[in-house]
């Protein structure tokens, strides 16, 4: 690790208290000029450090610089073996990952972006990804499951996140089948797996995570198209850290379901969570457009709805909106 790298760990895990010059520099065996130096960089890097004569360099709790360290430090359980990049703007992380995993890159990378220029979203839509004001996090996983069932990768991961949003924010949050999260009638989450197939096996080679959270407004506000329909944490308030808390938390909650993805483990929360059960939906198959009252979430993740005539079905892909009264 580079001395700039061993500053912000110390500082990090004091966050908002001052380090003396003295101290960083004693305690990495360098100059105080070098530690100077240090702390200009990782300024210009972003992060917020404030410097007082006679009491040293602090971390400031308001700090919303990402970093490895600003994660890692809330990290528990499995996910602690994960590896974190974090990245200014690029294209999408999932589309990063997924050159990565071609490439061989081994489970457990975590890529956390500022924001990105072509963020992906489900069914060949775009996820809108501005700097600073949302969480744009995509996880690299090699599971050893078969391809169908890479579906509970995003449900586990639905869970996650709505346990996260509550634990580090205190608000309530719903799943809208199959990985939206809602808060307050607003989607402030949208869940993106992409998978690679090995042919000769029929299973995953490996997948991609990618999970994007509207943490507060961006600048001028949403685009006219999704306005209406998104949400944020934050509202306009100063968002500090949670962005890495929120990662984090994510993380631990995703990873212990991940270990036994095969055991489901997530199902009853994510039936708990969900903000269909008992509504009227309306949804297109085939050019048709159905409508039907969702009764159920089976064991498989799929949305049991109840036509008109009283038919069942378990609905195990697609997308459906909530009828208009
Ligand atoms: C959706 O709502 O349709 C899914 C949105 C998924 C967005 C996330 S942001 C991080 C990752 N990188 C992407 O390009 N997409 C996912």
């Amino acid at each position: 690790m580079s001395i700039k790298q061993d500053i912000l760990t110390m500082l990090e895990s004091r966050r908002g208290k001052y380090i003396s010059g003295e101290e960083l520099a004693e305690n990495f065996g360098v100059s105080r000029a070098a530690v100077w130096k240090a702390i200009k960089m990782l300024r210009s890097e972003g992060h917020s450090i404030t410097a007082v004569t006679n009491r040293g360099y602090a971390l400031e709790i308001s700090s919303d610089k990402l970093s490895e360290q600003s994660v890692r430090k809330h990290l528990t359980g499995d996910a602690c073996l994960c590896r974190i990049e974090t990245a200014g703007i690029v294209e999408s992380t999932n589309t990063v990952l997924k050159f990565r995993g071609d490439k061989g890159e081994n489970e457990g990378l975590i890529l956390i972006a500022e924001g990105q220029t072509n963020g992906k979203g489900r069914i060949g839509r775009s996820f809108y990804s501005p700097e600073k004001t949302g969480l744009y996090l995509s996880v690299l996983l090699r599971p050893k499951i078969r391809a169908e069932q890479a579906m509970f990768i995003t449900t586990a991961a639905a869970v996650a996140v709505a346990k996260a949003i509550e634990s580090e924010t205190g608000i309530e949050s719903g799943i809208k089948w199959v990985n939206d999260i809602y808060c307050a009638d607003r989607k402030v989450c949208g869940i993106l797996t992409e998978a690679s197939m090995d042919f000769e096996t029929g299973a995953l080679a490996y997948a991609v995570l990618g999970i994007g959270i509207n943490i507060s407004e961006p600048e001028g506000g949403f685009p006219d198209d999704i306005k209406e329909i998104v949400g944020t944490l934050r509202g306009k308030e100063a968002v500090g850290d949670l962005k890495s808390r929120l990662a984090a938390a994510i993380l631990n909650y995703f990873f212990e379901y991940y270990k036994h993805i095969e055991e489901k483990t997530f199902i009853d929360e994510y039936k708990k969570r969900s903000i269909l059960i008992g509504k009227w939906v309306t949804f297109a198959r085939l050019e048709e457009k159905y409508e039907a009252q969702v009764v159920d979430i089976d064991n498989n993740a799929r949305l049991v709805v109840r036509y008109e005539n009283g038919e069942i079905e378990a609905i195990g892909a697609g997308e459906v909106s909530v009828r208009k009264k």
